[in-house]
């Protein structure tokens, strides 16, 4: 075992690694194949101009057998090796997945589950963060690699774990949430009153008293069906903050011997961990975007756009891909010929300043064998996966570096949370077939294929650069967020948010108030009943009156019927059918805005909407929004298409229109400019057609 020790100074992390151009590569792990073959993949990878590669996400098990030996020979050939071929490296601290002595000498490490099962060893990511031993060897292993590599200058970036998840019901995490708990309501009685535990008999009087919230405990059918919502919602916190503090010990660990930027690969709208509490722990965003659907191409933009979001609109990286399958899932479909590419400029025309696959080379076995990868087992440079790869690693170093580094311009916010994500959904009624996501990419959605270029932020982000606000499904009001979006109305912005709104406070406890509590005032409101029904039923929404009347359209609501009575607000549309007919169903209040600094716009907005409306009733109030600001994009006629842009440090302006359609489409150019990848100069207005699964890159 040999050891050098680096001089070290620590200074202020940088916020993106320092790239030449934008990261293209991704999870390389050549431990699982003989020498032979890391000869063909480097050539590969000059054929394919990959820059960067991702080393040791699972090699702990060859790097320390035994807690007393570390074995570093492999991880300094692998290291040494991308170092000479000139690649920049993103470094795991190889926690991704646990070395079976782990477990063995400390049982405590693996999980317990919400059922109360104590796992033994196997699969990864199931390590209890709340483990002593596990804390201590990780932040040691990070520790250990950090020194050991911190002076390679190839080495641009920390990555820490791999894809936080789950949760763990153990004894040690009852005690950490006590502890947590205790920092929070410091008594018992202000614990008491927060959960509200008069109700059945609750009332703790010793802080021992309280266990984890799972099926043992406070839960039926799942984790979100509780008794309690104040203990499921903070455990949910705890659970969170306890992954980010795993995480700080192996960051204070790479600290010690490095300042380069670390971060971990999230999984974008991942509901079981609050990324916007993670979020300041990070030096740089990165996700895993590995789509449900191929046909949804709003939830990846939106996706991107959160994770944007989470460090203020800086560059993230795309931190995994797959170049052709997955094979996580029962059925697995190929990527079409050209959408890998296209996803991978969809990913940088949001935002990201990387496009990394998993993986290089395909796994010779075990569960992930028949994953997509750069290389399959055959090695073979003339797949249709590799093709791809190396025809993008083409377009890229072409294009890429003057992008590193650029900024969205974005108007319209769209506010996330994952409290009112948790508190939405672990109610017991009104509807439980109201989900936040899908709620969410609905109303997004309509946005994205209005034109409307977004950043999904917090509902703590700051708001006073954007015209337009959008907030579905704001169950919980914490923080001051009614204040704030009462500010953005105020100075004549819009406010759009609907059903199930302002129904609880932080402690996940109902306002002593007409529903929609604190935003009643904003929205002109109140709610007086609140009816439910199975997706299959609806009720028609007549838009007979108000802005947007001329259309005529009768749209439906579905799952939730709030029956608004107008309080200020004006009527924009009303219920077709039951006993609430012709009752409000969606509003608006105007508000004079005093101090104006939205050019034209005299008034402030505030629209709600009480029932899930079809996609084109949303479709339509969304586009009335957008309008009044100009924000209505150039290609909204045309669903497939997205513009997306993005703003260089030196000013340069990168327009990306992409056609995510299987078809060809003929657009009028929306502005002057070079088109980078056809490397010609369209002007405004002129005819082109834009290819099927293909884009136009306008740099002006
Ligand atoms: C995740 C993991 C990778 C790999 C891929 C497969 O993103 O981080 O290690 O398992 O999924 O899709
Ligand atoms: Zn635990």
């Amino acid at each position: 075992m040999t050891d050098h020790h680096t001089p070290f100074t620590p200074a202020t992390p940088a916020l993106l690694p320092a790239m030449r151009g934008i990261a293209f590569g991704g999870d390389y792990n050549p431990e699982q194949w003989p020498h032979e073959v890391w000869d063909a993949d480097y050539q590969a990878f000059n054929a394919a101009n990959i820059t960067t590669v991702t080393l040791g996400v699972f090699i702990w098990s060859l790097i320390q057998p035994s807690e007393e030996t570390y074995d570093f020979s492999m991880l300094d050939e692998i290291v040494a090796r991308a170092t000479s071929e000139g690649r920049s490296i993103c470094l795991a601290t190889a926690t991704g997945a646990v070395p079976p002595w782990v477990a063995t000498e400390y049982p405590e490490v693996t999980r317990v589950d919400f059922e109360g099962r104590r796992h033994g060893y196997g699969q990864r990511h199931n390590a209890c963060w709340s483990s002593p031993a596990f804390r201590r060897l990780s932040a040691a292993l990070a520790g250990r690699i950090a020194e050991r590599y911190a002076g390679n200058p190839s080495i641009v970036a920390w990555h820490i774990g791999n894809e936080y998840g789950g949760a763990c019901y153990c004894e040690k995490c009852a005690a950490s949430f006590r502890v947590w708990l205790r920092e929070r309501y410091e008594t018992l009685e202000a614990l008491n009153e927060a959960w509200n535990a008069t109700f059945w008999s609750h009332r703790f009087t010793d802080w021992d008293q309280i266990v984890p919230p799972s099926a043992l405990t406070e839960h039926w059918r799942g984790p979100g069906y509780t008794a309690f919502q104040g203990i499921t919602l903070d455990y949910r916190r705890f659970t969170t903050d306890n992954a980010i503090s795993q995480f700080n010990g192996e960051k204070a660990a790479i600290r010690h011997y490095s300042d380069l930027p670390v971060t971990t690969n999230l999984m974008g709208f991942y509901e079981p961990l609050d990324y916007h509490r993670w979020a300041p722990h990070l030096d740089f965003a990165s996700w895993d975007n590995y789509p449900p659907r191929a046909d949804e191409p709003w939830r990846t933009a939106l996706t991107h756009d959160l994770m944007r979001g989470l460090k203020d609109g800086a560059p993230f990286w795309l931190m995994e891909q797959t170049p052709t399958v997955t094979a996580s899932r029962d059925v697995n479909p190929v990527r079409k010929p050209g959408v890998m590419r296209l996803w991978s400029w969809q990913a940088l025309a949001h935002g990201s300043d990387g496009v990394l696959y998993f993986q290089m080379r395909a796994s010779r076995g075990a569960c992930e064998m028949t994953h997509g990868a750069v290389l399959d087992h055959s090695g073979r440079l003339d797949t249709r996966a590799f093709r791809e790869v190396a025809g993008l690693g083409a377009e890229l170093k072409a294009v890429g570096d003057e992008v590193i580094g650029a900024r969205t311009p974005a108007k319209v916010a769209l506010l996330i949370d994952w409290d009112s994500w948790w508190a939405v959904e672990m109610a017991d009624g009104p509807n439980r077939l109201v989900r936040y996501l899908p709620t969410v990419l609905e109303w997004g959605r309509a946005l994205w294929e209005a034109g409307a270029q977004l950043d999904v932020v917090s509902v703590t982000a700051e708001l006073s650069s954007y015209d337009v606000v959008v907030a579905p499904l704001l169950h919980m009001v914490k923080d001051g967020v009614a204040e704030r979006l009462d500010e953005v109305v105020a100075r004549g912005g819009s406010l759009v948010t609907g059903y199930l709104s302002g129904r609880v406070d932080a402690d996940d406890r109902r306002f002593l108030d007409d529903v929609p509590g604190p935003l009643k005032g904003t929205l002109g409101i109140r709610v007086s009943e609140t009816d439910s029904a199975e997706p299959d039923h609806s009720n028609p929404i007549l838009f007979a009156e108000g802005p947007g009347a001329d259309c005529g359209l009768t749209a439906a609501g579905r799952m939730i019927f709030e029956v608004i009575v107008p309080e200020g607000a004006e009527v924009v549309a009303r219920y077709g059918e039951d006993f609430y007919a012709g009752e409000a169903a969606v509003t608006l209040n105007r508000r004079p805005a005093g101090d104006t600094r939205l050019a034209g716009v005299t008034e402030g907005q505030a629209w709600y909407i009480g029932t899930a409306l079809d996609h084109r009733g949303l479709s339509h109030i969304m586009r009335m929004v957008l309008a009044r600001h100009d924000l209505v994009g150039p290609y909204a006629d045309l669903p497939s298409v997205e513009l997306s842009t993005r703003i260089a440090p030196s000013g340069i302006r990168f327009d990306f229109v992409i056609n995510h359609s299987a078809e060809p489409v003929e657009v009028p150019v929306h502005g002057d400019g070079q088109d980078v990848l056809g490397q010609r100069h369209l002007a405004m207005g002129e005819r082109v057609t834009l290819g099927a699964t293909d884009l136009i890159i306008l740099r002006s």
